[in-house]
């Protein structure tokens, strides 16, 4: 869904300008800026607390900018919710009431319907699609709270796929997943993207971000890189941002190597 703006360019998926956000006295994020095309698989890395989910959060409307604004396709996102679908960071949910999986893949329909209305056969149809696109649809009548982890996981992509939303947002999806987890989702956000649909995603592993993602946002409270993984996962920057920790890294292997 392209949009083209009043100067004849074309409008961004996700604009974010001049974005401020604190919840004390030291700002989680600082004067930030970026545009993201549509139809880019986005990764944002950086250290623990540099303010990833406090960006995601802020494209969702979820937190106040102190200062500047996020635009979704050329405007605030309150007027285009359907259109952005999240899926949090595991461990955000507690999942011990009682709903089976297809209840919650299901709950993607509702975007579209007011609290009075009764999901329809064909919103049931799309939630079931969803799961079998996750390798799910074998769980179907589960309890949510009975799968693992990447079982619920994969649950949490089917409600957003079932959405059938213009972007993703999903909260470090592939955090404690195994490796057939971790290939189902991957192949899902690429599928996404092969259908033209903006995707974020907040991502820890820098092993795997050049493999996964068109673009990288790198973070610590201010920006300080955005562009291809080539452009961003270079020593110099990453030895600012990362500080001392990686090169820790790279010690530790070698000593566990030599052991
Ligand atoms: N709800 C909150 N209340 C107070 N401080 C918060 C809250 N959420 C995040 N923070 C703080 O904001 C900073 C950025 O957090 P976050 O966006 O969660 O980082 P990341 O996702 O990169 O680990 C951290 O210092 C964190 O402690
Ligand atoms: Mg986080």
């Amino acid at each position: 869904m392209s949009q083209i703006n009043q100067s004849g360019r074309k409008t961004s998926a996700i604009e974010v300008e001049d974005l401020t956000v604190s919840y004390g006295p030291v700002p989680a994020l600082l004067d930030i800026s970026l545009a993201i095309e549509e139809g880019k698989l986005v990764g944002i890395i950086g250290p623990n607390g540099s303010g990833k989910s406090t960006l995601m959060k802020s494209m969702l409307g979820f937190v106040k900018p102190d200062v500047g604004a996020v635009r979704i396709f050329g405007t605030d996102v309150s007027n285009v919710k359907g259109r952005v679908a999240y899926v949090p960071q595991r461990g955000a949910v507690d999942w011990d009431f009682p709903i089976t999986v297809r209840e919650v893949a299901a709950m993607g329909r509702y975007s579209y319907r007011r609290w009075w209305q009764d999901l329809t056969a064909k919103d049931y149809k799309l939630a079931d699609d969803a799961l079998e696109k996750v390798r799910m649809s074998d769980y179907r009548g589960r309890q949510i709270g009975q799968l693992s982890g990447g079982q619920q996981q994969r649950v949490f992509m089917a409600r957003a796929l079932a959405q059938d939303a213009d972007i993703l947002l999903l909260d470090e999806p592939f955090a404690g997943v195994d490796a057939a987890t971790e290939r189902a989702i991957l192949d899902v956000l690429e599928d996404l993207k092969n259908d033209g649909k903006t995707v974020v995603v907040v991502h820890h592993d820098l092993a795997t971000a050049a493999e996964y993602f068109d673009l990288l946002i790198l973070l610590k409270q201010r920006l300080f890189g955005f562009g291809p993984p080539k452009m961003i996962l270079n020593p110099k920057l990453l030895g600012d941002v990362y500080e001392g920790t990686l090169r820790v890294f790279a010690e530790l292997e070698k000593q566990g190597a030599e052991d």
